[in-house]
C-alpha cells in the first residue's frame, strides 16, 4: 500500500524562503510507486511551488473556505484551490480548532466544500491534553469523526484522515508508535460506522528524520503529516531518503 509523506510549512516561509525551499525538494525528490509526496505552503507560494515541483510533487492548501464563490471578501474557495492544480487541502487542523476557534460545523461544511470541488480533504482530528487526562481521547475522535462525516455520501477513498494529537503537535514529544498504531486501528474502524471502505489515516505531530521510519512501518499508518521539520531542507530531505530505498 502506497505510503503518504505530507509536509505542512504553516506559516513558517515568506514567499522567496518557501521557492527556495521547492526548488531544492524539486532537485532531490525521486518518483516512488511506493510512496506520495506533498507539500502544503502558504496560499501565496502555492502556485509558484507547484510550477516547480512539477510532477515529483503534489500540492496542498493549509485551508479554505466552505463557500465557492461570491461576495466573500479575504476568503479563497475550494475551487480556486482546484483551479491553480491544488490536489489536497487540510481541514480541521488543530491550529485551526485552538488558535482560530473553528468548530466541528466548520470543519464538516469545509469537508464537503473541498469534496465537492474533486480535491482530497485531510482531515485532521486529535485530541488535546485535556482530553488526554480526563481520559476522554477517544470520545474526542469519536466526537470530530460523527461530526464531520455522519450522513455524508462519500467512499473512504475519497479523504486522507490525519491523527494528530494536540499535545503532540509542535512539541517534540510524539506519540509512541505503539498508540499511534491502536488509535489509528480504532479511526478505521469508527469510520467504518459512516461511510464504506478502508480508510487511510496518517499520523503528524513531532515526525521527525528519528522517528519517522518507526511510524511509517506500522501497518495501521498510512502516511505522516510532518510540519517544523518540513520546512528544514536537511530533515526533511533525510526523511525523503525513506523513499528511495524500495525503488
Ligand atoms: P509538527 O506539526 O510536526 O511541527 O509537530 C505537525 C502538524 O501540525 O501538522
Amino acid at each position: 500500500m502506497k505510503k503518504y509523506i505530507f509536509g505542512n510549512w504553516k506559516m513558517y516561509l515568506d514567499h522567496n524562503e518557501s521557492v527556495a525551499l521547492a526548488n531544492t525538494l524539486a532537485d532531490k525528490i525521486q518518483k516512488s510507486n511506493d510512496y506520495e509526496v506533498a507539500v502544503f505552503p502558504s496560499l501565496l507560494s502555492l502556485l509558484e511551488v507547484k510550477n516547480i515541483l512539477g510532477d515529483k510533487g503534489n500540492i496542498g492548501a493549509q485551508n479554505c473556505t466552505w463557500v465557492s464563490k461570491g461576495a466573500y471578501t479575504g476568503e479563497v474557495s475550494a475551487y480556486i484551490l482546484a483551479s491553480v492544480g491544488c490536489e489536497y487541502v487540510l481541514v480541521g487542523h488543530s491550529e485551526r480548532r485552538h488558535v482560530f476557534g473553528e468548530s466541528n460545523d466548520d470543519v464538516r461544511k469545509k469537508l464537503e466544500a473541498v469534496l465537492d470541488a474533486g480535491l482530497t480533504p485531510v482531515l485532521c482530528i486529535g485530541e488535546t491534553e485535556e482530553d488526554r487526562t480526563a481520559d476522554k481521547a477517544q470520545y474526542r475522535l469519536k466526537r470530530q469523526l460523527n461530526k464531520a462525516l455522519d450522513g455524508l455520501t462519500v467512499s473512504a477513498d475519497k479523504i486522507i484522515f490525519a491523527y494528530e494529537p494536540v499535545w503532540a503537535i509542535g512539541t517534540g514529544n510524539p506519540c509512541s508508535p505503539a498508540d499511534a498504531e491502536d488509535v489509528h486501528g480504532f479511526i478505521k474502524a469508527e469510520v467504518k460506522n459512516y461511510i464504506k471502505g478502508e480508510a487511510k489515516v496518517i499520523y503528524g505531530g513531532s515526525v521527525s528524520p528519528d522517528n519517522v521510519s518507526s511510524f511509517l512501518e506500522l501497518d495501521m499508518v498510512d502516511g505522516v503529516l510532518v510540519g517544523g521539520a518540513s520546512v528544514k531542507s536537511d530533515e526533511f530531505l533525510k526523511m525523503l531518503k525513506i523513499t528511495e530505498k524500495n525503488n
